[in-house]
Formats: C-alpha cells, structure tokens, sequence
C-alpha cells in the first residue's frame, strides 16, 4: 500500500482545537470567545464548515466582511485556523434552483432540503457551484498567515456517502467501464450467469436500488466501491483547486474511522491527504467504548502509515445522536483525550467550541457549555489544555507495535452483504474482539491493510477476512516462515475480490498456511451455544473442519459436529474457526503472545501504550497503580525511578530516560 508521504501536523506541539461556528452568535459574542480560547490554549479552530450560506447570501451575492473579521480576531488572538471550504452544506437558495443535486435512496426517494449535506457526490451541477465557492475562499485567504490547513468540505460521505439518483447512475457506468473495459469482464465479474442477470452493455446497469429478491452481491460490491471512489474524486477537485491558488498550505478532510460508518476505504484515501485527520465519538451503544475508541486510534494510524495524525473531531461530553447521550464524568474528557494522543493524535480537536442555542445540535456539549465559562466543562478545558501543552514534545513521535490487525474496508463491505450462512456475523464485531483481545493483554496492535508491510511483526491477527487478494496468503505464509505468529480466524479467506468463492474447501485462500480444510459451515442459531473440550464456550459459527498438516488445540465436546478440530496450529499459524467467548478470546490471545513474545504493559484498566520515548498510563480503575518507568512525568514534572505512581482515574506521561 501507498501512503502520503511523512510530515509534521501544521499546528504546534500537541495542540487543542475546535470547530468555531461564529454565524451562530452575535458579534458581541466574538471577542469573548477569543478570550476564552487563550484562557484555554486553544491553538487552532476549524472555521467555516458550514458558512456558505452567510458567505453567500443569494445566489449572485458575496459577504465576506464578517468572515474577514472573525479571521481577524483570531489572527489577533494568537489562534491558528484550519480553514473549511465551506462546501458541506449547499444553502437553500441552491437546492431550490437545482434540485436535481439532491440525493436519492435505493428506493428512489428524494432526500430533501432541511438538515445538511443535501447533495449528490456525483453532481456536475453541485461540483461547478462548490468548486466556486472553494476558489474564491483560496484567493480570499490562501496567503492569510492564520491559515495553517484546509479542511475540504467535512466529513465526506457524512450523509450523503451513497447516492442512487439517474446522475449516479451513469457516474456508476463510467467508473464501469472504466474498471472492466468490456462487458462481458463485468459480466464475469458478477456472475451474470446466475439468474439471468447478462448485460449486453453498460447502458443496463444501473446502481444497485431495491430489488425483488437478493440482489447480485458483487453489483453491491462495486456500488460500494464506486461510492467510495467518487467522494474522493469530489476531495481531488476541490484540492486541486486549493493546490493552484494556495500551494503552500496542507490539505485534509476530516476522516470517519468509525464502527458505524463502513461507506470510505480510507486506506485509498489517505495517499491524497497532505495531514491525516480523523472524528471520533465515543459510541455508547457498543460493549466497550474504550476499546472501540482504541481500535479505531489504531486504525487511524494505520491508515496515516504510522505517521501522526489529527484528531479533527471529538466530544467533551455527550453528543446528541444515540439512543441516550452519556455525559463524561469528571476526569473522563482528559483520560479519553491522552487515549487518542498515545495512540498517535498530535493534536486533540472538538466539536464545537461554544454549545449551540439553537438547531439539531443544541444539546451536544462543547468546550463552552450552556452554562458558560463558570462551569466544570470549562474548567476541564482550560485543564486539558494546559496538560497538552506539558506534552508537546510528544508531537511527531511514533507508537511502537509487536501486533498487526489486518483490516480491510473492502471486506468490510463484502462479509457484511446479505445470503450469507449467519446474518449475526459482522465483521466489525468480529474485529473488535480480537482486537481488544490483544490490547487487553497489554500489547499494542497497529491496524493495517492486508498488503501492507508486515515484516515487523511478532504477530499477525487476521479476524474474519472474508474477502481476500491472491496477495494476502503468501505474505501471511512468509510471517509463519520465519517463525512470527499468525492468527486467523472464521470465515476468512472465502472468497476472491469479486466475491467468488475460492473453491477446494474453505478457508479457501488459507487452507495451506493453515493446514487445515472445512467442507461445510455449520452456524449456530442465535442464542446457542457450543463448549470446546478444554471446557471453553463459544457461540455464532462452526464448521466441518479436518486438518491437513496442522495439529488440533481444541474441538468441540457438544453441538452440530461434536469431535470436530475448533482450534488449530500448523506450527506458527493458528486457525479458530469458531467465536470463542471473551474469556476464551482473552486466553488464547494470551498463549499466542506469549509464544510470540510479543511485549506486553499495563493490566486490566490501565492501559500502558509507548509512543517514541514517551510511556503513556491511562489509569482508568478506581485504584492507584504503579508501572515501571523511569524518567520524567510530564503532567506533574516530577522525576520517576524505576516506577510511575498513577491514581484513579488518572494519567501520565513519562519521557523515559531523562
Ligand atoms: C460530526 C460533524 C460535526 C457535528 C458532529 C456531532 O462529526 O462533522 O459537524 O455534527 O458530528 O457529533
């Protein structure tokens, strides 16, 4: 895999930023907001994302003076801005004109006017009126002295990440075409054998809207791909136009690593970034919050290459958009803020500054809350700025990791269609477990595309990688040979990168490296369960496996095929081809780092991370704790020899040997 090349994040040290949204407040309101953000150590806002509006009062008019003068004050203020093109949201006045750059859904429905993000990313007519409106903000303030980094639109694909309308349609054929060159390719391609699905051209094809029965899963595949594709053709055409006019400031658009969002191969995406920035809320609905929080970081710097990356985006308490919006307690927002930079943030970034008044978004906190600057929130603020300034020699250094996860969006998009032997298996699920499996231990995992470089690594975990390159098994095969630890699990290795199945018997493109051979899968119904005769449970999948030159670890005692290998070891490659339980991941996950040798820190809630020459302790039990280091806690400035002694509910950051 490609990555853009190394460099340093445009913003100094560690640094606090927000999204400002000054249209929202009167004038007066302004200078104080400055005050607060020095009070603070704000080093830098995201100014603009959704501003066209008051930027562009009607369709032939212009209001800059406003703008001007909020850039200003900043500038005044000693705060750097991440500039938005302002593009996000089209005003009503451009709807109403051309309501033929809505959005529509699979089942044909408009997506109409009212929130935001209310445009197709295919749209020649949006993209001539955006692509304006990113000119003009270039030559206004592309050589502003506070503009250190633009921030194209935001939050590609927030929204608006697939669109089926007629002018996707024929975006969809070009990409197509564009693909296959000739027919019958995509013919092969989709399997159009089955069911009579044969295209003579590339006329016929239309995106994949709601059909009668199953529709044809590598038609999906390729809508995803194609989607995923044209938000980052919309990211190159304002870039382009940001490149001409303002060559010297970085580009980035704000990334949604996230277990909720499949829509974007980041991975695709990330060469084009001059700065990697990603969003992050924690999401109450899963299990694990924190855990989630930790892969998604991972993942984050694995897309980045392992360079530093910004956090554009994050919360300093509830949002507004799940089911119940959790408050952080007290002590939360610094721990969760220190989680991001261990794990490679070098910068932490909010949404938004001040909490709205009015609008969808009045209740999500914000740095200043309703309750103003008199507020604990406030004073949190003030208190996490003042830690990450302690940190900001921290800024450029990079995480250290023994373990790879392999991840790829693509497979993501593929085990998740539907016809599949179990609707209750999701890759992201699956991913997690054993992700937090390994980070639980103590190990640090990077997150990486199955092609990357995995000579590094004592162990390789490959979680449910259903759809997989010819690439992939003999880069797997090469860790095991010269002795690294590879780790794959259920479902993995099915099928090729059109959704075929590798035939001979699963897990297809891994049956050598493992040793093993599956005839047929036998999931279980939700709710069951099955007992392996080392006495652990697991649930979800089984299957009819025999070993070839592997030996077995663990079969089941009960269920569909009781005496059948669940857990298997071909010298260094490891095959589970059931979903343990946690207990039984968290087991298994220790006997293989062991063997690997792989370095392990911390204990069950005291995540111990080691970036550069800085050891990051996150202390989230309700106990004191000490971890060997020795060096210089930053936060405090005290000295440590041989051990950190951190409290409940706290953090530190040791510089190691000074
Ligand atoms: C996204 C958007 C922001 C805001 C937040 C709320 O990250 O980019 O504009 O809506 O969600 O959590």
């Amino acid at each position: 895999m490609s990555h853009r090349p190394s460099m340093t994040l445009p913003f100094d040290g560690i640094a606090l930023g927000c999204d400002y949204n000054p249209e929202q407040w009167p004038r007066s309101v302004w200078p104080e907001d400055i005050a607060l953000m020095q009070e603070a150590g704000v080093g830098f806002v995201t100014l603009g994302v959704f501003s066209w509006a008051k930027l562009a009062p009607t369709p032939d008019t212009w209001d800059f003076g406003w703008f001007d003068e909020i850039v200003g004050l900043l500038h005044e203020g000693g705060i750097a801005i991440d500039m938005a093109t302002a593009t996000a949201a089209p005003p009503p006045w451009l709807t109403a004109a051309h309501p033929e750059i809505l959005t529509v859904d699979a089942a044909g429905h408009t997506l109409w006017p009212g929130s935001r993000q209310s445009w197709c990313p295919s749209s020649p007519v949006f993209r001539t009126y955006a692509l304006e409106l990113v000119r003009t903000m270039a030559q206004r303030y592309g050589d502003h002295p506070a503009v250190r980094l633009w921030h194209v639109s935001n939050e590609l694909g927030c929204h608006n990440g697939r669109c089926w309308c007629d002018v996707s349609a024929a975006a969809f054929r070009v990409w197509l075409s564009d693909r296959y060159g000739d027919i019958e390719k995509l013919n092969d391609a989709w399997g159009t054998a089955f069911w009579s699905q044969h295209y003579t051209s590339f006329e016929e094809v239309l995106p994949p809207r709601i059909t009668p029965a199953v529709p044809n899963p590598t038609h999906e595949l390729d809508f995803a791909r194609f989607s995923s594709d044209e938000l980052l053709d919309y990211h190159r055409a304002e870039r382009d136009v940001l490149r001409d006019v303002s060559p010297d400031v970085p580009i980035t658009t704000n990334f949604m690593v996230s277990s909720h969002q499949s829509e974007q191969d980041y991975f695709a995406w990330a060469p084009d970034m001059d700065v990697v920035s990603q969003d992050h809320y924690l999401d109450h609905r899963l299990p694990h919050i924190h855990a989630e929080q930790a892969f998604t970081d991972d993942l984050t710097r694995g897309v980045a290459g392992g360079e530093p990356w910004l956090l554009m985006e994050s919360a300093t308490s509830a949002v507004n958009w799940q089911p119940v919006n959790l408050a952080k307690r007290p002590g939360e927002l610094l721990l969760d803020s220190l989680q991001h930079v261990a794990r490679g943030a070098d910068g932490v970034a909010f949404f938004q500054w001040r909490a709205s008044r009015a609008g969808g978004e009045k209740f999500h906190s914000a740095l200043v809350p309703h309750a103003g600057r008199d507020s604990v929130k406030f004073r949190e603020v003030v208190e996490l700025g003042a830690a990450l300034k302690k940190i900001g020699d921290v800024a450029g250094s990079r995480v250290r990791a023994d373990v790879a996860v392999l991840w790829d969006w693509n497979a993501w998009w593929a085990c998740d269609l539907g016809s599949h032997p179990s609707g209750e298996l999701h890759y992201i699920d699956a991913v997690h477990r054993w992700h937090s499996a390994v980070t639980d231990l103590g190990a640090t995992a990077d997150v990486v595309h199955p092609e990357s470089d995995l000579s590094g690594y004592k162990l390789v975990v490959v979680p449910t990688l259903y759809l997989v390159s010819d690439a992939v098994a003999p880069a797997l095969q090469a860790v095991a040979d010269r002795g690294g630890h590879v780790l794959v699990t259920y479902f993995s290795g099915i099928v090729d990168e059109a959704d075929h199945i590798r035939l001979g018997g699963y897990p297809g493109a891994f049956r050598e490296l493992l040793g093993v051979r599956s005839e047929e899968f036998a999931p279980l119904a939700p709710g069951a369960g099955v007992t392996l005769d080392d006495g652990s449970h697991a649930d979800l999948w089984t299957e009819l496996l025999t070993t070839t030159d592997a030996s077995v670890v663990a079969s089941y005692a009960d269920g569909p095929l009781p005496g059948t290998p669940a857990i298997t070891r071909n010298g260094t490659a490891w095959y589970v081809a059931t979903r343990l339980d946690e207990q039984a991941t968290a087991a298994l996950a220790e006997r293989i780092a062991t063997e690997a040798g792989v370095t392990r820190a911390g204990s069950p809630g005291v995540e111990v991370v080691r970036r550069g020459e800085y050891l990051f302790v996150l202390n989230r039990t309700n106990a004191d704790v000490a971890v060997p280091a020795t060096g210089t806690e930053l936060l405090s400035g005290t000295s440590c020899n041989g051990t950190v002694t951190v409290v409940a509910g706290a953090a530190a950051v040791v510089q190691e040997g000074t």
